[in-house]
């Protein structure tokens, strides 16, 4: 890794970010507003960006794999570093296992799976039409559908430390560490 590594993020990195950390803002936020108030309407969308992210966050975990994590902008105490690691690596994590739980819990429960229109996995209907959805493996739907709520309220709190983490570097330590996510190097 060059100094110049040090001092910016890659455009994939920045662009990788802010795309899937919009997407999973907006797919945590209106999971718990449709599934609170049952606003059915919603839950194409959701299901359409959901996948979505799992396609985008594949590439993103491929370019971790091969780039390794960015470096710390400053001298960090070990708690610090610590807490901002684990807090990464929920959030990525997370990128893959909401899509997975949610594919899983749709798909076994009978309910399809569809991205935009275009049918992943076929519904699983009964004797009283169209909307009589019949769970292909309970257990598993049930399973896939705790994983999704309580792998979803863990993500609420890792996004909002990780905001907490981000603006303690900007307005605190006012150190580079926003700056270098926008785009500029830690000099500038
Ligand atoms: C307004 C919201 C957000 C802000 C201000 C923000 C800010 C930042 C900043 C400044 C960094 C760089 C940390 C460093 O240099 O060590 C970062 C890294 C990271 N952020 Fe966010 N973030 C936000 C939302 C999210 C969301 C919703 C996710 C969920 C997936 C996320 C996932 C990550 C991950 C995994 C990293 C590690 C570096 C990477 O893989 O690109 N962020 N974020
Ligand atoms: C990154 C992607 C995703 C995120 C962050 C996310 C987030 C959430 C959250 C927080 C909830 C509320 C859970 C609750 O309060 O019980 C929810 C509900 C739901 N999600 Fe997702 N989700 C994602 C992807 C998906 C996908 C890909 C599907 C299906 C293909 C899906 C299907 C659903 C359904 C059907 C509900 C409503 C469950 C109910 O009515 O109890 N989600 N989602």
């Amino acid at each position: 890794m060059n100094n110049d590594t040090l001092s910016r993020l890659s455009k994939t990195t920045i662009r990788l970010h802010w795309v899937i950390a919009f997407l999973m803002i907006m797919l945590l936020a209106s999971g718990i507003y449709m599934a609170s108030t049952e606003t059915f309407a919603l839950y194409s969308w959701h299901k359409s960006f959901g996948i979505l992210v799992f396609g985008i966050a594949v590439i993103r975990i491929a370019w971790r794999i091969k780039q390794g994590w960015p470096k710390h902008v400053g001298d960090y105490s070990l708690i610090e570093r610590a807490l901002s690691k684990a807090t990464h690596w929920i959030l990525i994590l997370g990128t893959v296992a909401m899509p997975i739980s949610g594919i899983v819990m749709n798909a076994m429960g009978g309910y399809g799976v569809e991205a935009f229109g275009v049918e992943l996995f076929p519904t699983n209907t009964g004797p009283e039409g169209p909307f009589d959805f019949v769970a292909i493996n309970e257990p598993v739907a049930d399973f896939a559908h705790a994983v999704h709520s309580l792998a979803g309220d863990v993500l609420v709190i890792a996004v909002a430390l990780h905001i907490l983490g981000a603006l303690k570097h900007h307005l605190l330590d006012r150190d580079a560490t926003i700056r270098r996510m926008l785009g500029s190097s830690t000099q500038g």
